[in-house]
């Protein structure tokens, strides 16, 4: 019998209802199913027709496992669904969401905090370097606008100022590939293997909540969240996003996994979203608290929300089990899992996942690509603020001479490529030290930045006697916070922990003579000492307020009482130096 579904002449509505008509309904909620890839056998991915396999942050096939091991992994849970009755491929989703993170040797890209290059050329390079490990799927961007940066995620947030996050959303045709000029708004666009399905995250409201407090509550009345929070969804969608993820947060009280005004009323009907809804991590779980405290609620309210795709992701039979009951019991109409599952397939027939659902090794060059690093280093170039830049505006520091005696590079960050590339590096959480993978640390930098006689000395934490004897002609101390992600980055106090503030002190005058905000640079610390010795000037400019203290927040350009150390759009300039 002639398998229409599998004919790629034929026109997608056809394809989707020829399979549709196929399917019983374990097979439909098996493409509702999304696992971690440590329980997705390939038995288990036919057995149960799931349809997508996610790594969390940090999942591995193995330490330090190179493009070609992935594909290899990804490629033996692709074959177990091919050789299901229907044979409908999987979806392989990852959190590359400043380069392709998880992976060794990916390149690092500023987190979206420091702005940097046009999203556009990340959006490429991300895609090429997901590809090249067999994946067509990344979990971003985040287009979160994080307005309390105690948020542990906040430099997740590309900005506080809505008009910058909308204009970020360029990443998305970098990532999925230029939407084609008549296409139908809310229709998705993946443009073939070498681009992949991005995802528009987390909806809506999740930078709003009171405090910054992670997966908490956003208070705030409609007028804001549409003028804060859902514009970037706009640009989403109508540069053909194929996914949306569901945020933990609360708008008002009411969860967003449960949120069927929002999630169905508003993004599938109003602006004719067409791509499909995931939830978060165990996110329908913790719509109730304690989480999973009534799992089949869970169900009926996620699902019921409009959410098309449940990343479980490990108990999926108890997820399976609940949604086929509800099903039969009618609890859940027919309808919801068809409209679900005609978005999971749409997007799976758009991006030819279907006719190309294995990976070859031909993008394997692409993954940490000098090119890609040489991007990289540029975003890292545009994405640093000076804020100070000498005791008086007529006797600048910056840039420094190449040519010096003896120059000091200390603090706690001057040489540790795991703390300047921050969380959601190579493990959920991040790393310290310089092992974790491939990229040039700040004090590397400088070495290759200075002239060859100048002397460059590296102390982490140096005493005020080592640095009055040494008579350096300058001190570079690079100083922040250790990595984190999600709510082990929450903070009430936002300070630097020890021996950051006094690494600065200590040695030094009591006020430093210039400051650069580098945010979290990624691999490629190139880019900073190309701008503190003049090979580039200074553009980059504030995304974000620079507050005084803790007690002003939450406080965001446009609030009536304004009162930063550094407003919202501040920032010195300097000119390349000729040499
Ligand atoms: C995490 C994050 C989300 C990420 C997902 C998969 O908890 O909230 O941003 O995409 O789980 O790792």
């Amino acid at each position: 019998d002639y398998m229409k579904y599998k004919d790629p002449k034929q026109p997608l509505g056809c394809r989707i209802k020829d399979l549709m008509k196929r399917m019983t309904l374990a097979e439909k909620i098996g493409q509702m199913v999304q696992i971690e890839r440590s329980v997705a056998t390939p038995d288990v991915m036919k057995q149960y027709f799931i349809g997508s396999v996610l790594s969390g942050g940090g999942s591995v096939p193995a330490p330090k496992a190179s493009a070609e091991a992935w594909i290899n992994m990804v490629n033996e849970i692709q074959k177990g669904s091919l050789s299901s009755r229907l044979g409908i491929p999987m979806i392989y989703g990852i959190d590359a969401v400043h380069g392709h993170n998880n992976v060794y040797n990916a390149t690092i890209f500023p987190h979206n905090v420091g702005l940097g290059v046009t999203r556009q050329k990340i959006g490429d390079a991300t895609a090429l370097e997901v590809r090249a490990t067999g994946i067509p799927y990344a979990f971003a961007p985040c287009i979160a606008v994080c307005r309390d940066p105690r948020w542990g995620r906040c430099y997740e947030s590309y900005s506080e100022d809505p008009k910058i996050v909308q204009a970020m959303t360029e990443i998305i045709p970098g990532l999925q590939g230029d939407i084609p000029a008549k296409s139908r708004k809310g229709v998705p666009f993946v443009g073939g293997k070498q681009k992949v399905a991005a995802c528009a995250k987390h909806f809506v409201g999740d930078g709003g909540t009171t405090l910054g407090i992670d997966e908490n509550n956003t208070v705030i009345n409609s007028k804001g969240l549409f003028s804060i929070h859902m514009p970037a969804y706009y640009n989403s969608i109508n540069k053909g996003v194929a996914t949306v993820m569901v945020s933990y947060s609360s708008w008002n009280g009411e969860k967003m996994h449960a949120n069927r005004d929002l999630v169905t009323g508003f993004l599938k009907d109003k602006l004719k979203f067409k791509g499909f809804v995931i939830s978060d991590w165990q996110g329908i779980d913790r719509i109730t608290s304690p989480p999973h405290a009534n799992y089949s609620y869970s169900v009926e309210a996620g699902v019921g929300a409009g959410i098309d795709m449940i990343m479980v992701p490990y108990a999926f039979t108890e997820f399976i089990d609940a949604l086929t009951n509800q099903v039969k019991n009618n609890i859940i109409p027919m309808s919801r899992i068809d409209d679900a599952v005609k978005r999971i397939l749409r997007i799976k027939f758009i991006m030819g996942l279907f006719e190309n659902p294995l990976a070859d090794l031909s993008l394997v060059n692409q993954l940490g690509s000098q090119e890609h690093r040489e991007l990289a280093r540029e975003a890292v170039r545009k994405s640093l603020v000076l804020l100070k830049n000498g005791k008086s505006a007529n006797k600048p520091l910056l840039p420094l001479p190449k040519k010096t005696a003896k120059i000091l590079v200390a603090g706690s960050h001057a040489d540790n490529l795991g703390y300047q590339c921050g969380g959601w590096t190579i493990t959920w959480q991040g790393l310290q030290g310089n092992d974790l993978t491939i990229g040039t640390t700040i004090v590397n930098a400088v070495h290759n930045t200075v002239d060859p006689t100048t002397e460059v000395v590296y102390s982490e934490n140096p005493d005020a006697e080592f640095v009055k004897s040494q008579k350096f002609s300058y001190a570079i101390v690079v100083v922040g916070e250790p990595p984190y992600a999600e709510m082990y980055g929450d903070s009430f106090n936002l300070s630097i922990p020890e021996p950051g503030p006094s690494t600065i002190k200590n040695p030094y005058l009591e006020t430093i003579d210039a400051l650069v905000a580098a945010w979290l640079p990624g691999t490629e610390g190139q880019g900073v000492a190309d701008l503190l010795f003049g090979d580039y000037g200074f553009t980059g400019k504030l995304a974000r307020t620079w507050f005084k203290t803790v007690d002003q927040l939450p406080m965001n350009v446009g609030d009536p009482h304004y009162d930063p150390l550094f407003p919202f759009g501040f920032g010195l300039t300097t000119k390349a130096t000729k040499n």
